[in-house]
């Protein structure tokens, strides 16, 4: 039996499965630890990946400015891992900005495979504003910072609806 996978919007219903879905990946430090709190407070910022109503992955989308934008907070859980959902989740992501009219994306990485197979090209750090660092300064590695920039420009005449998010099929697990 398959099962559908949809992309969406994030509601205050999902900042518990949010919390709990970054946490062990914070821990490891691969992504920025986020309070209950903070995670309310940038809630339109996130898509979630459902599983039949349950939290396969999360992503948040951050706006700098007109024309430059952060995937950050990418997760997959574990179990569901590729099944092509981290993909889904940066397609989201991009139709959404597009939409907003944001077209250029970058994130910070450590699975620059990942992103390169997403069609984002690896970039300098210092080609970035200097605004995009007031988060990284929280960061327990940020005087060491090993990751790597990306970016990626989104294709004009991008299907930009939210109604048009991705959806995957998979076996049921
Ligand atoms: C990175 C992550 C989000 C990928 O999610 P996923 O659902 O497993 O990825 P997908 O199944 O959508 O993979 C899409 C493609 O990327 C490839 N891919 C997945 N993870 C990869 C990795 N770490 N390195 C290189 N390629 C990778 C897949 O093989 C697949 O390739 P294909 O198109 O040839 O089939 C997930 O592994 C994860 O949550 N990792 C831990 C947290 C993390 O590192 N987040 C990124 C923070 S920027």
């Amino acid at each position: 039996m398959s099962h559908q996978i949809t992309v969406r919007r994030a509601s205050v219903d999902d900042v518990e499965g949010i919390y709990e879905m970054l946490k062990p990946f914070a821990e490891k430090d691969i992504i920025l630890q986020r309070s209950r709190d903070n995670i309310f407070q940038h809630l339109q910022e996130f898509l979630v990946a459902d599983y039949d109503g349950a939290l396969a992955g999360v992503v948040c989308a951050h706006i700098y400015g007109k024309n430059l934008a952060e995937v950050r907070s990418l997760v997959v859980d574990p179990v569901c891992q590729q099944h092509g959902v981290g993909r889904l989740l940066v397609e989201g992501c991009e139709r959404w900005l597009a939409g907003l009219g944001v077209t250029k994306i970058f994130a910070l990485t450590y699975v620059t495979g990942f992103f390169i197979k997403q069609g984002y090209r690896i970039v300098s750090k210092e080609s970035l504003p200097h605004k995009v660092w007031t988060v990284c300064v929280h960061c327990a590695r940020f005087a060491d910072c090993d990751e790597v920039a990306v970016e990626k420009t989104v294709a004009e005449g991008f299907d930009q609806k939210m109604n048009m998010m991705p959806i995957i099929e998979v076996e049921e697990r």
